[in-house]
């Protein structure tokens, strides 16, 4: 009697536990996520403006390139805590394991944003032409992270 109530007691706390589908999706995972929705907003105003799909704007291609300045220079090591890669949390993150098992090279990534996206925060008030020269290396500072980081799509 008593191992069929433990029994029926263990399947139950199993069937619970199964019926919550998701936790709450991480805090850091979250936070770390809006940033990069931060970096795609503001570099995608700036690169509607590098090919022509909007009018040059001095004072708006600024703002987005320091807000990106200041998005890249914030103090991001609570959003990367370990066990938050895309092998202990699927479905919830595309960051790659690389981050923590190779670390300080993602930092390494992190660092040369800063200097493109500086590189880019001093001219991009400038003219047309100097947002255009620096357009490229600020991608890449995003892709060359996202290449060796990120979870590829499918
Ligand atoms: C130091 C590495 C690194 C740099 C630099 C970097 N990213 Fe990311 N990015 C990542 C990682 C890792 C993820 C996956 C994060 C996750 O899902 O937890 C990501 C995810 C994203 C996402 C998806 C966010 C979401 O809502 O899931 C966007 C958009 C993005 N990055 C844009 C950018 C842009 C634009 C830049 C450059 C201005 C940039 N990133 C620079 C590492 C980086």
């Amino acid at each position: 009697m008593t191992n069929i109530i433990t029994k029926l007691a263990a399947t139950a706390a199993i069937t619970l536990a199964m019926a919550t589908p998701s936790i709450a999706a991480n805090p850091a995972i979250k936070a770390r996520q809006a940033l990069m929705q931060i970096y795609v907003f503001n570099i995608s105003q700036l690169g509607a403006m590098a090919k022509g799909v909007v009018a040059y704007d001095s004072a708006a291609a600024t703002a987005a390139a320091n807000n990106l300045l200041a998005a890249a220079t914030m103090d991001q090591s609570a959003m990367w805590p370990q066990g938050t890669d895309n092998e202990a949390m699927f479905g919830e993150t595309a960051a790659l394991p690389a981050i923590w098992t190779t670390y300080p090279a993602v930092a390494e990534k992190g660092k040369a944003l800063v200097e493109v996206a500086g590189a880019m925060a001093a001219v991009a008030g400038t003219d047309l032409a100097s947002l255009q020269g620096a357009m490229g290396a600020l991608g890449g500072g995003c892709g060359g992270c996202h290449k060796q980081f990120r979870q590829p799509k499918d």
